[in-house]
């Protein structure tokens, strides 16, 4: 298969299977690039605008640092704070102005569907880098990244996904993937807090049964990977209705040796209080990996996008 061409990286669901797994080839040729080990000038002379309508740290900070090692040269902002966003400056008018100061565009926007829409009116490449309760198609590359670093397969594995799975957009584009490449899913959630029906529907019509558990000890006997998430206080329009779910599971060794001894603990970031800090200096700790897999997945997703071979 030749390099497929992508104009922007907005969904999961805009990629096949050939297309996801060539993205995550080209992400293991960036590993000795990323860690500094390589130098590349590759992307020289490119400049890389961030926009960030949301708080992110490993997001915005390792496209930031895969486009830096890759030559290239970074504007944007971190928050709408300081820009005029403040004096009521719309999106659109914001891409229309960003494009034709930058060669491709990383959004993050607390609304769905906001880097479609970028994407629409820019002529310039768009990366969806979160919108809302929506998507987070670059986390779900590196998360099949590190599954397959470190499991080697996706097809057959067990994943148990657990959390926000209402409102968690790393949940809802790493479970349509993950449908996709064959792996067999189960969701944890708190109530109130369960997937999307039309995510179902997605997951569902890829060929994956999957399996809805509320016990998690009973879960994570036969799983190969947890995914844990955050509960999101900021999703939340009513603050009594977070209180109720807060806390409502903790991950920690007790939980996990009822569990393989090769069960690995992924999870996106930031963590508040559902894994424990015991967790991290065991061999199921596998979330500190994942965040710097960000910065090989986001070379490779930038250097496609601008069209510039390896
Ligand atoms: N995983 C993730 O999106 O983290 P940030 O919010 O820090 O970017």
């Amino acid at each position: 298969m030749g390099s497929p061409r992508f104009s922007d990286f907005v969904s999961i669901r805009d990629f096949s299977k050939q297309e996801i797994s060539f993205v995550l080839k080209k992400a293991k040729q960036m590993v000795p690039f990323a860690s500094g080990e390589e130098k590349s000038n590759a992307l020289e002379g490119k400049i890389l605008g961030t926009l960030f309508y949301e708080p992110s740290t490993r997001t915005r900070l390792s496209f930031e640092s895969a486009m830096l090692r890759l030559g290239g040269a970074v504007m944007g902002f971190s928050s709408p704070m300081g820009t005029s966003i403040e004096k009521g400056e719309n999106l659109s008018d914001t891409i229309r102005v960003t494009e034709t100061y930058a060669d491709i565009l990383v959004i993050r926007h607390p609304l769905e569907g906001a880097a479609r829409l970028a994407a629409d009116l820019s002529t310039k490449p768009v990366v969806n880098a979160g919108d809302g309760a929506g998507q987070h198609p670059t986390q779900t590359i590196l998360d099949l990244f590190t599954m397959l670093e470190s499991k080697e397969k996706l097809e057959g594995l067990n994943v148990v996904i657990l959390g926000d799975l209402k409102f968690g957009r790393t949940v809802h584009s790493l479970s349509e993937a993950l449908a996709l490449f064959g792996a067999n899913l189960t969701f944890v959630a708190p109530p109130s807090l369960e997937l999307p029906k039309e995510v179902i529907a997605e997951i569902e019509s890829k060929g994956c049964r999957p399996r809805y558990a509320t016990a998690l000890e009973d879960a994570v006997k036969d799983a190969d990977v947890l995914y844990v998430t955050r509960i999101q206080k900021e999703r939340f329009a009513d603050a009594t209705e977070y209180a109720k779910v807060a806390g409502s599971y903790r991950i920690d060794s007790k939980l996990l040796s009822k569990g393989k001894s090769t069960l690995s603990v992924m999870h996106p970031l930031p963590r508040i209080s559902e894994i424990a800090p015991e967790v991290d200096s065991t061999s199921h700790s596998l979330y500190f990996k994942q965040a710097a897999y960000g910065i090989p997945v986001r070379m490779a997703i930038l250097s496609m996008l601008l069209g510039v071979e390896f």
